[in-house]
């Protein structure tokens, strides 16, 4: 009962949009509508300024934070694979979000709340490899791509156990998924850099 409870209260956790109800309860805009149309802190940042883009970051990394924190209250040392659910729905709530017709974000920063929670070194190594990307290419979506790439390949060189890597590459393919979009722009040559004047739609 309480896994089950706990594996909800996950979803619910995640599904609550920072980007979102800060663009609409204190700016009046539907961030969704704007710049590249992503409900996340990078599209907030680049909408709405450094302050709110920061603030939604933090938000977005604590929800994983709190759903894998909530899965190990609920779960006994034996039931390892019920604190990474946690973190995976959570995510699954960022992404398609019950509240606000299933339009969310990517799911990148909540990614990261999850695995540092669940693989704290590889998680570390995997966001320095995104942070230098960035700052080489200024493409956020690059280094999106390349955290989720290197945490797999990470959680197997550094032997962790088997339900975190396989959570690993399916969050993998969701960031995949949710970033078809950018790796176009990419691959176009069309991706809005970091800084950059915003370039309209998803
Ligand atoms: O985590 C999202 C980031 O990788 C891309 O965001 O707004 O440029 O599509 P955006």
């Amino acid at each position: 009962m309480f896994i089950a409870i706990s594996l909800l209260v996950s979803y619910l956790i995640g599904a609550i949009n920072f980007s979102f109800l800060y663009g609409k309860l204190v700016r009046g805009i539907d961030i969704r509508e704007h710049g590249s149309g992503n409900a996340g802190a990078t599209n907030t940042l680049r909408v709405l300024g450094k302050g709110p883009g920061i603030m939604v970051l933090v938000l977005d990394v604590l929800k994983g934070v709190a759903a894998v924190a909530v899965g190990d209250w609920a779960a006994s040392p034996q039931q390892g694979w019920v604190p990474v659910a946690c973190g995976l729905l959570a995510i699954v709530g960022h992404n398609w979000p019950v509240y606000f017709g299933f339009r969310g974000g990517k799911g990148v920063a909540t990614t990261i709340g999850a695995m540092a929670m669940l693989a704290f070194v590889p998680t570390l190594i995997a966001c320095a490899i995104a942070v230098a990307a960035i700052a080489i290419s200024r493409f956020v979506s690059l280094g999106s791509l390349l955290i989720v790439l290197a945490l797999p390949v990470l959680l197997l060189i550094m032997h962790r156990p088997p339900e975190i890597f396989w959570a690993s590459v399916v969050l993998c393919l969701f960031v995949f998924i949710r970033h078809r979009s950018n790796i176009v722009k990419l691959w176009n040559g069309k991706e809005n850099k970091l800084g950059a004047k915003k370039r309209q739609s998803s």
